[in-house]
């Protein structure tokens, strides 16, 4: 595979030398060895690289909402025990060729086995941090603001769960690359803080009153016209009911732990779209997108267009504590693990 499309493929020769290798030296891995117990981190010893496959080093791996559920089986998808949780790494090469990469899986290690067409190229520029923050929270970002919700300039975006790392990369994408207006939405004054630093016109603690009426006080009973809520339950609703006329709400995830029953008057009323992303799918169902928006997400960051924002950052050996952090909603912007 050559380098065919620029800041997409890789040099032929990297990807032949790692491929090459039939397993090495036994490296660590965080381990999931049973479902809502602690992970371990064990010496593990290196899989067989398949066709279409490369064995990289991980410096860093995101650590998503998802990989917590799915150790605690509470995800779509159920691998057999023992695994190793981590969908979003930022890798880096031996001859010094940098590649962000998703693999779903198998990412919390201090090497990963991956399909090469899940990688992609950082541009100079881009630190190894910033890229690691891209390919779960920037792709999803920009599919459900672009791809899913059309949103268009001046329209104003509301945003749920805003300061954390989802909700960061929405206002992002929303202000900096759409402009569009965002009000975001979070649990505590701090991260309504940092939601404003980061380019929120406006920013409602959902935890002193009514979402709705706060929206209504700052935008009148007209409404937002693009909803992105990642808490569901009860802040889905809310949000759901602070649309506008021709108002599109996308459904990103469930942190609050409850799933909302969608009310279809209130769609019809006002003529409201309600639809989802599951940025991960398009990897199956429409690659072109996905490999798409990565790499705008990476040339955007190479510009200066995007600042990702990476909150805290955790050993191999500390990954409990930053599954904790996360389900303690303490984090704020990317968390990420460092395996080196
Ligand atoms: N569909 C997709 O393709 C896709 C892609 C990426 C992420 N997601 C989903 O989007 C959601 C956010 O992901 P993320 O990576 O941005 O997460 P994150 O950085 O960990 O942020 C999660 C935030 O959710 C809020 N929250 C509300 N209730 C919570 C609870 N009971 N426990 C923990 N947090 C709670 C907290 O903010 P406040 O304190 O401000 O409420 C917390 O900071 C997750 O459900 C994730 O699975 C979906």
């Amino acid at each position: 595979m050559a380098a065919v499309l620029r800041g997409r493929f890789l040099p032929r020769v990297w990807l032949c030398r790692k491929a090459g290798q039939g397993g090495g030296r036994d490296y660590r891995a965080a381990l999931c060895t049973e479902l809502k117990q602690p992970l371990t981190v064990e010496e593990v010893a290196p899989s067989p690289v398949g066709p279409r496959e490369v064995r990289v080093d991980v410096h860093f791996c995101g650590v998503n909402f998802a990989d917590i559920l799915v150790c605690r089986g509470q995800y779509q998808e159920r691998p057999h025990l023992p695994f190793t949780p981590g969908e979003s790494l930022m890798l880096f090469s031996l001859q010094g060729d940098q590649v962000v990469g998703v693999s779903f899986f198998n990412g919390m290690a201090e090497e990963c086995i991956i399909d090469q067409k899940m990688l992609w190229q950082i541009p100079e520029k881009v630190s190894l941090r910033e890229a690691a923050a891209l390919p779960i929270s920037y792709t999803t970002a920009i599919l459900a603001l672009e791809h899913r919700a059309r949103t268009q300039p001046g329209e104003t975006v509301l945003v749920t769960a805003a300061a954390g790392a989802t909700g960061l990369a929405v206002i992002d994408v929303a202000t900096n690359i759409l402009q569009a207006k965002v009000i975001a939405v979070a649990g505590s004054d701090e991260k309504c803080k940092l939601a404003m630093q980061r380019g929120a016109q406006f920013c409602v603690n959902y935890n002193q009153g009514s979402l709705k009426e706060a929206v209504r006080k700052l935008v009148g009973s007209g409404g937002v016209n693009v909803a992105i809520d990642m808490v569901g339950g009860d802040v889905f609703l809310e949000a759901l009911r602070s649309l506008a006329w021709e108002g599109r709400i996308v459904v990103v995830g469930f942190t609050g732990g409850n799933i909302a029953s969608v009310p279809a008057n209130l769609l019809l009323l006002k003529n409201i779209s309600a639809m989802g992303i599951a940025s991960g799918q398009y990897r199956d169902k429409n690659f072109p997108v996905l490999s798409k928006t990565l790499s705008s997400a990476l040339q955007y960051c190479q510009q200066g267009c995007i600042q990702p924002h990476v909150g805290t950052l955790f050993k191999l050996e500390e990954v409990n504590d930053a599954f904790l952090h996360v389900m303690q909603r303490k984090s704020m912007g990317k968390v990420l693990l460092s395996p080196k």
